[in-house]
């Protein structure tokens, strides 16, 4: 895969293409006027700034157009404990939203365990950021990949690997989980990361992550989708 693909390739699906076939995902590049909320969302806003009524509103658009692909009819999304989307009974879900994109995935809990998706601006992090959310390891690493692809913002993209990561684990475990509580490995030429949960308490059997990364227009995004055993 390229860093950055033709401009324009957004418009074919940015994360659909990274999520497995039984996730529907819906995304918006702008905050269409027509969208609506249902009350108990609105009184969500009632102290919010224009940004966040406007991110807030546009995801659930892109959420109930998602649950809709799964025929699940529309309900009122609420952030619940620790801010984690509120989904219908029987569905896994996430949300992201970064200026000039937003998006949710969801899933039917049978076919699928987890989701997480973050999106982010395809450049590098603020000053500091990058210390403060990677170990050593994982700094080596992504030196050596901005070497070799100085075109890929690699520090922003562990900080949304690590984003998604929380909101792929958080659903499963009801717990925090810090950014030094996962070393994410990306394989650069692939588009896949690895991610290894380090918590010595964490559930038996959940050692790690699998997702995948794209950036095109200018979004960087990364996506976890942990499929149901069968
Ligand atoms: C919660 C968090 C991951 C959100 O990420 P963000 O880049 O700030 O914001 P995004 O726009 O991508 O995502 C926001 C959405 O995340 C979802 N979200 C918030 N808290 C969540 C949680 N605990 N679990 C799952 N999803 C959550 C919500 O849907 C939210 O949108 P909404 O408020 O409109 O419903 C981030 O603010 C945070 O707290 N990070 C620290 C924890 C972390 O990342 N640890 C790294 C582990 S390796």
């Amino acid at each position: 895969m390229s860093a950055e693909e033709t401009p324009g390739d957004a418009a074919l699906g940015l994360l659909a293409a990274i999520l497995p076939a039984e996730v529907a995902a819906e995304e918006c590049f702008d905050d269409p006027p027509d969208t609506w909320l249902f009350p108990e969302e609105e009184a969500r806003l009632a102290r919010a700034v224009d940004k966040r009524r406007r991110e807030f509103t546009t995801v659930r658009r892109c959420a109930r157009r998602a649950l809709a692909r799964l025929d699940i009819a529309p309900v009122p999304l609420l952030p619940g404990e620790r801010g984690a989307p509120g989904w219908p009974t029987g569905v896994v879900g996430s949300m992201t939203h970064c200026a000039g994109y937003r998006a949710a995935a969801v899933a039917r809990v049978g076919e699928v365990r987890t989701v997480g998706i973050d999106a982010e601006p395809a450049l590098p992090l603020p000053d500091g950021v990058f210390e403060a959310v990677s170990s050593e390891d994982e700094r080596a690493r992504i030196a050596a990949h901005a070497a070799e692809h100085p075109d890929v913002p690699w520090d922003r993209l562990l900080f949304s690997a690590k984003e998604a990561v929380y909101k792929a684990w958080f659903p499963l475990t009801r717990r925090w989980l810090g950014f030094e509580d996962a070393d994410v490995a990306f394989d650069p030429l692939g588009g896949t990361f690895r991610a290894r949960l380090l918590p010595d308490d964490r559930p038996r059997g959940l050692d790690g992550f699998e997702g995948r990364w794209r950036i095109a227009d200018g979004i960087a995004v990364t996506a976890i989708a942990v499929r149901a055993a069968v």
